[in-house]
């Protein structure tokens, strides 16, 4: 590994050019010590069915690779493309006629843009405010702090779920909007979407659902939750992710609205320099074709066939991983969970959680916390369901060695 700390000489800008051969082993070389994801050793950041499936993506972004999705006039297919994964979305969370869309980088990208809309579509006296159960993902914050705006953060149950009643008391004339979860990154669990809907409609306010993880596993999961989506009246927006469990590649997220005239809150028009009229719906300038085309041709490689079949893997491993978990002594599974995301703690104090991850982490896995509850937090995809076994077996070895060492660990509160 090259020397980058800050006492080393700064690396110069190449002189000449090298080779690709020597450059493509460099590369190689230099992923040798990250996480294996195609051997299932994390369950975060990559979702990965098998090599057939990578491949269509990967064909699939390479045959766009150098074109530009801001240029939708030099390239139609490009506009075409987007429309059919918006109308797809739209039919797969049931929006009703006159509802429309947008394809974004990301969860990040979708939910700052439905922050935006909320926020200009609703003039309010003061800061406007976004009211959510402190569940809602991390990166509503993220938009907030970037459009002037504050999030109230109510508690969760002991389901880890929103309180209406708490959610209520804590609006104000300048709320904007109120976000759920379909579900929560950290527990799995969703929000009672029809009941914060009646809430919103009340309020006539902005309901932002939250389903970038669960978007595109939930309606194939075999006991779905059935309102989270557009057939909720009061859903004004939901926000899915195509690079989490549709599988496509990196940069890939819808952001679906009730009514695709709300789309003028977030869209961006200038003529105001010398150059012409700019005007962007989304947030990026320039925009990689690649991940349009790719999330287009794996939407249509899987349909909801391939997807229920992803869905019943996932549903199969986590079964098998709560039983095999629960078989270990002094371990306990976290409930509820209503997907993807398995949680679990020591219940026994000779064994101490944060050297337990520390000793699977040695055995080569990468090991997600989450802080509230304390605990090892899986979001288990279809790559799981080959490593359960191995998975196992290291965790029953890990809790050994942390009770003969009487080990302690030191507490990480790291998810990026
Ligand atoms: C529920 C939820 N919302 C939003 C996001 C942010 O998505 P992204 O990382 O694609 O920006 C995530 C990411 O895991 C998520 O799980």
């Amino acid at each position: 590994m090259p020397d980058h700390s800050p006492a080393a000489p700064r690396l110069p800008f190449p002189e000449t050019g090298a080779a690709w051969t020597a450059l493509q082993e460099t590369l190689q070389q230099a992923k040798e010590n990250d996480v294996d994801w195609r051997a299932g050793r994390l369950a975060v950041y990559t979702y990965y069915r098998d090599d057939a499936l990578l491949q269509v993506a990967q064909d699939a972004y390479g045959l766009y690779f150098n074109e530009n999705a801001l240029g939708k006039r030099a390239f139609p297919s490009l506009a075409r493309l987007e429309r059919e994964l918006v109308e797809m979305g739209l039919s797969l969370f049931q929006a009703p006629p006159g509802a429309g869309g947008v394809f974004t980088s990301g969860g990040t990208e979708s939910i700052f843009l439905a922050v935006c809309a909320a926020r200009n579509a609703r003039p309010v006296p003061g800061r406007p405010n976004i009211v959510c159960c402190e569940t809602l993902h991390a990166t509503f914050n993220k938009a907030a702090m970037f459009l002037g705006v504050d999030v109230i953060r109510t508690p969760m149950t002991a389901e880890f779920r929103a309180d209406p009643a708490a959610l209520a008391a804590a609006i104000d004339e300048n709320t904007v909007m109120i976000g759920a979860s379909a579900p929560g990154y950290a527990h799995g669990v969703f929000d009672p979407v029809a009941e914060i809907s009646a809430l919103a409609a009340r309020h006539g306010l902005w309901l932002h659902v939250d389903a970038c993880i669960g978007g595109f596993l939930n309606p194939f999961w075999p006991e779905a939750v059935p309102d989270f989506d557009f057939r909720v009246a009061g859903v004004t927006s939901l926000s899915a992710d195509l690079h989490k469990y549709g599988y496509a590649a990196k940069g890939a997220s819808l952001l679906l609205l009730r009514d695709a005239a709300l789309k003028r809150h977030h869209s961006f028009d200038f003529d105001g320099w010398p150059r012409g009229a700019y005007a962007t719906e989304t947030f990026s300038g320039s925009r990689p074709a690649g991940s349009i085309a790719a999330a287009w041709a794996v939407v249509n490689h899987l349909g909801r066939d391939g997807y229920a079949e992803n869905a019943r893997l996932i549903h199969d491993a986590k079964a098998q991983l709560v039983a095999g978990i629960e078989a270990i002594p002094g371990l306990r599974v976290i409930r509820p969970s209503d997907l993807c995301m398995l949680l679990y703690t020591a219940e026994d104090p000779a064994i101490d959680l944060d050297a337990l991850a520390e000793r699977l982490g040695a055995r080569g896995w990468f090991v997600g916390r989450n802080m509230k509850p304390k605990a090892i937090h899986l979001a288990l995809n279809t790559v799981h369901a080959a490593t359960v076994g191995p998975y196992l077996a290291d965790l029953a070895a890990a809790v050994a060695e942390v009770r003969a060492g009487a080990l302690r660990g030191v507490e990480d509160r790291r998810t990026y």
